[in-house]
């Protein structure tokens, strides 16, 4: 049976539980108090009425809503590939990256195993660079993978050469597949005694990637960070794609970005790293992202120095967030303040609704009486 009481009520629609009785008495309900229980038609009148959004705010909306994709693409600037490197725990993404990097994440991590994605620019010869992301290779965190895996151009799939392919490796291997990014494999602590790259091939191959070994198109390095072998060719491969991929992007426009993870920083509040898509982000833009916004207090690279700014295929930490944004949630540069207020107050209300329809349904209430 319906039961929900004027409390739960407005807890439900976000209203304080005083405004709510005061609409209740214009709505001819005598006196109702905390705990009154609503029949269903007096729930629906009550949160029906609360659901409108204007419609002039929602038509204004639009516009930073929706975005043209870039239609002349080629005529616009070069920008770094986004390179994710994926695979199961423990096979030795973070420590590649360290000598690719040349820095030491790995030693410094917690118990060793990567909780987030990280994301840094690595410089090559010739003005090129690379952007990295690491993720997690831990079971638990297959939806950092699967982020990875969509926000990137080309992902690097790491096997331990003394272990072979595992679950993640293979749920890697998926994640790949269905955002449709090519694939390059790097056959990890090829310096082991028993390692065996040989018997690996074959298991990807049972696993249909096909590698260029066998007559297919998928490149497969063997590396070592210990003993750093394959580490040239495996950067080589990757420049190699992004350049027959032709990766531009324009940099002129507002900036539209993907939160890659968001924290509280001790001393600095909200610090949110960001993966910059199109346009050029600078200190003092304004962003929204989900039912948060910003204006940019702060920029650095990945290793906190500060940048004045960011363009497209790079990384960047920003300050200034109102709110922490979730990971993978679109970042879109806004011309004001007051307009990125009017979006967020918009989407906050949207997921109010949605809330409110989902427990009104959740009490076993068809949704089309309540709209
Ligand atoms: P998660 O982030 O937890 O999924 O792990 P990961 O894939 O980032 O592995 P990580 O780089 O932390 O390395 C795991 C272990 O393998 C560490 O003890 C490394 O020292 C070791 N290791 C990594 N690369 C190599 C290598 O090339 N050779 C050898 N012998 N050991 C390696
Ligand atoms: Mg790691």
């Amino acid at each position: 049976p319906f039961a929900v009481s004027v409390d739960t009520l407005s807890k439900i629609i976000g209203v304080k539980l005083d405004l709510m009785i005061k609409r209740m008495q214009d709505f001819g309900i005598s006196k109702p108090s905390a705990s009154f229980i609503l029949t269903k038609d007096e729930a629906f009148r009550i949160a029906k009425s609360y659901r409108l959004v204007p419609i002039s705010t929602e038509e204004e909306m639009v516009d930073i809503f929706s975005r043209e994709p870039d239609s002349n693409i080629k005529s616009y600037p070069i920008r770094p590939p986004v390179v994710t490197i994926m695979g199961h725990v423990d096979h030795g993404k973070t420590t590649l990256l360290d000598v690719l990097r040349q820095s030491n994440v790995a030693s410094s991590e917690a118990g060793g195993i990567t909780q987030h994605i990280g994301a840094f620019s690595v410089k090559m010869d010739q003005n090129q660079s690379i952007t990295f992301l690491d993720t997690p290779g831990h079971a638990a965190f297959s939806s950092m993978r699967q982020r990875g895996a969509n926000i990137t151009d080309i992902a690097v799939i790491v096997v331990a050469a003394d272990d072979g392919v595992m679950p993640q490796t293979k749920e890697a291997i998926k994640y790949a597949n269905e955002a449709k990014v090519p694939i390059i494999i790097a056959i990890t602590k090829c310096d082991k005694q028993n390692s065996n790259p040989e018997k690996i091939k074959q298991q990807l191959l049972e696993n249909e990637i096909q590698v260029e070994d066998f007559g297919g198109d998928v490149q497969v390095v063997e590396v070592s960070s210990i003993s750093k072998i394959g580490l040239d060719s495996l950067k080589e491969n990757i420049l190699t794609l992004a350049e027959i991929m032709e990766l531009h992007a324009e940099t002129s426009i507002p900036v539209e970005a993907v939160v890659i993870e968001s924290r509280v920083a001790k001393g600095k509040g909200n610090e949110v790293s960001l993966l910059v898509k199109r346009g050029t982000l600078k200190v003092g833009d304004t962003l929204v992202a989900g039912t948060s916004w910003c204006k940019v207090r702060s920029l650095s690279n990945e290793n906190g120095k500060s940048i004045k700014s960011a363009g497209p295929g790079y990384p960047a930490l920003t300050t200034g967030w109102k709110d922490l944004p979730s990971g993978g949630s679109l970042v879109l540069g806004c011309e004001s303040e007051s307009k990125a207020k009017q979006v967020t107050l918009y989407r906050e209300k949207g997921e109010r609704q949605l809330l409110a329809i989902e427990e009104i349904e959740a009490h076993n209430v068809s949704i089309s009486n309540l709209l």
